[in-house]
C-alpha cells in the first residue's frame, strides 16, 4: 500500500484508536481529532509509539470553527487527504418519552451533523488526492431500532449521508461507505453514562452475547480490519455500501428464543 495521509475523528479511544494504530503500523501518516486532552494522554500512555507517528489534535467535529481550524492545519501540513474516517460518536439513552430535547440535539449534532461538517470542510483536500475514501462508522442500531431513539436515528441518517455522498462524490473518484458495527467492547457506554458502572456494563455484554451467532461481542480490531480494507485500493469499486460488521447479530432470528 502506498503511504498516505488519513484523518480519523475520535482517534483517541476505542475503535478509532485501533484504526489509528493499524494505519500507523502500515506506515501511513495519521491525524486524530477528538475533544478531550485527557483521552489523548491516556491513549499515548497506552501506545507511546504513536506520539511521533500520529498527530493528535483537539476539536469538536460538530463545531464549524474547529472544523475550519482542522482544515487549516491539514492544508498547511499535508495539502492532501487520502482518507477520512468519520468515527467520532456519542451514545445517549432514551425513548421518545424519556430522552430530553437537549440530548436528542446533542446526539444528532455529533453523530450526523459532525460528519457532514467535517467532510464538507475537508473535501478540497480529499479532491487533491485524485482518489480518496471516506468511511462513516455507523451502527447496526441505524438499521434496526436499538435502545436509544436519537442514536438510532442519527446512525440511520449517517447511512443516508453515505449513500448520498457516494453519488455526489463518485465523479471525483471519492468513495463513501458505512461500516455498521454490532456491540463492541469500548468505553462508549461508560463514558456516556449509558450504564451505571463497570459491573452493569459487563452484565449488559453478557446478556447481549447469546444474540450473536458467533457467540461473542466485538473487539475494536474486528472493525478496523474492514476500515483498512475500505481505505485501500482493494475496495476501489465499492462505494455507497452499508456494511455490517456485527458477529451476525443482524442475521439473528427474532422468531426463536436466543440460544443460552
Ligand atoms: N462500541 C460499540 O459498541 C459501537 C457499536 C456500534 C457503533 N459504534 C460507533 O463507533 C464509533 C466509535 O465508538 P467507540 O465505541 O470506539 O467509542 P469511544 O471509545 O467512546 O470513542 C469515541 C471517540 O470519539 C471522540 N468524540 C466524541 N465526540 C466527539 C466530538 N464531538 N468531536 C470529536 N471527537 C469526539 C471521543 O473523544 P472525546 O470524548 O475526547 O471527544 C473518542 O475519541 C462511534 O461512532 C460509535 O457510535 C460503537
Amino acid at each position: 500500500m502506498e503511504k498516505k495521509v488519513f484523518l480519523i475523528s475520535g482517534g483517541s479511544s476505542g475503535i478509532g484508536l485501533t484504526i489509528v494504530n493499524d494505519l500507523v503500523e502500515q506506515g501511513h501518516r495519521v491525524v486524530s481529532l477528538s475533544r478531550s486532552k485527557g483521552k489523548i494522554d491516556r491513549a499515548l500512555e497506552e501506545m507511546p509509539h504513536l506520539a511521533e507517528k500520529a498527530d493528535f489534535l483537539t476539536g469538536d467535529i460538530s463545531n464549524q470553527e474547529d472544523a475550519g481550524a482542522i482544515y487549516a492545519y491539514m492544508d498547511k501540513t499535508y495539502g492532501v487527504l487520502h482518507g477520512l474516517v468519520n468515527n467520532a460518536g456519542v451514545l445517549t439513552k432514551g425513548t421518545l418519552e424519556t430522552i430530553s430535547v437537549d440530548d436528542w440535539r446533542f446526539t444528532l449534532d455529533v453523530n450526523l451533523t459532525g460528519p457532514y461538517i467535517l467532510t464538507k470542510r475537508l473535501l478540497p483536500l480529499l479532491r487533491n488526492a485524485g482518489g480518496a475514501s471516506i468511511v462513516n462508522i455507523s451502527s447496526v442500531a441505524g438499521l434496526k431500532p436499538g435502545t436509544s431513539v436519537a442514536y438510532s436515528v442519527s446512525k440511520a441518517g449517517l447511512d443516508m449521508l453515505t449513500r448520498f455522498l457516494a453519488g455526489d462524490l463518485g465523479p471525483y473518484n471519492i468513495r463513501v461507505n458505512s461500516v455498521n458495527p454490532g456491540l463492541v467492547r469500548t468505553n462508549i457506554h461508560l463514558d456516556n453514562k449509558v450504564v451505571a458502572d463497570r459491573d452493569a456494563y459487563e452484565e449488559m455484554l453478557e446478556k447481549a452475547c447469546p444474540r450473536y451467532p458467533l457467540g461473542r461481542i466485538g473487539q475494536p480490531a474486528d472493525i478496523s480490519g474492514m476500515v483498512r480494507f475500505l481505505l485501500s485500493e482493494a475496495s476501489s469499486w465499492i462505494t455507497g455500501s452499508i456494511i455490517t460488521v456485527d458477529g451476525g447479530v443482524m442475521a439473528e432470528n427474532d422468531l426463536i428464543p436466543p440460544k443460552k
